[in-house]
């Protein structure tokens, strides 16, 4: 079987920035890929060129080999997102995201309440139902916006910072939940400008002005650096010599 999510020397400009510049990277299934770079790198432009939500200038993208801008209601079921914010409706409650994302799906009424249940309980949401999501805490925020992502159980799926203002347990917590489904196959691209989370990843493409400027196991990543104790010494020797060489 061939990689579940394929992004071929993608460019994308807006104006005179150039978000994307050539980037290219694979993702198989059961994989948890880590798109790690700092603000600006272009991850979001990145992540909605491969949701189908953005036309790259060139280059291609495959979501299990369908192109996501022709794709159609194929391509979105396969898909979930989670967007780097506002994801959710504010005015309605834990229970009642869910619900409408569940319809946006078509979910069978009893195939929506068991999954719902289920994501409620591993995300530790269930004494939360009847909150707004506006009133929710920026951690809580988050499990419901992932919750949310997997009620159509997509094979792909997309975090843009899904750890952003969430604390460390929960932030751990996110990890593990994700760790879960990557073993039951699904392919996962996790954006994050954080280099701890870095490790966390199978692989990783560690993402500078728009491209990779180094790729691969965070542990090998980490040992061809000389010196390199963390994924941080990392970005910063790949970072630094990238400059020196647009320099
Ligand atoms: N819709 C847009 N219009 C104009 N410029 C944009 C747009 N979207 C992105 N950019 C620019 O493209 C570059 C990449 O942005 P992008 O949002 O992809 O970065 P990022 O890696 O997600 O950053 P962050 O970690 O801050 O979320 C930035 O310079 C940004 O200002
Ligand atoms: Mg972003």
């Amino acid at each position: 079987m061939g990689p579940a999510i394929v992004v071929h020397d993608l460019s994308r400009r807006f104006g005179s920035t150039e978000a994307l510049r050539g980037l290219s990277f694979e993702a198989r299934a059961g994989e948890l890929y880590g798109l790690v770079g700092p603000d600006g790198a272009g991850k979001t432009t990145a992540i909605r060129a491969i949701a189908g939500l953005l036309a790259p200038d060139a280059g291609r993208v495959t979501v299990l080999g369908v192109d996501p801008l022709r794709g159609g209601r194929r391509v979105r079921e396969s898909l979930g997102l989670m967007p780097q914010e506002h994801s959710l409706y504010g005015d309605l409650t834990v229970q009642e995201n869910l619900t409408f994302f569940g319809r946006i799906f078509c979910l069978p009424r009893r195939v929506h309440r068991a999954r719902a249940e289920r994501l409620l309980a591993i995300t530790r949401l269930e004494p939360f139902v009847d909150r707004r999501a506006a009133a929710l805490s920026g951690g809580m925020y988050k499990k419901l916006a992932l919750a949310c992502a997997l009620l159509h159980e997509p094979p792909v799926l997309l975090l843009d910072e899904p750890t952003n203002g969430v604390d460390p347990v929960s932030r751990r917590e996110l990890w593990q939940l994700l760790y879960r489904f990557v073993d039951d196959g699904m392919s996962v691209v996790v954006s994050t400008p954080y280099m701890d989370e870095a490790e966390r990843c199978h692989r990783v493409g560690l993402m500078h002005e728009g491209r990779l400027v180094a790729e691969g196991r965070p542990l090998d990543l980490i040992r061809a650096v000389p010196g390199a104790a963390r994924f941080e010494d990392v970005f910063l020797a790949r970072i630094g010599a990238s400059d020196e060489e647009a320099a």
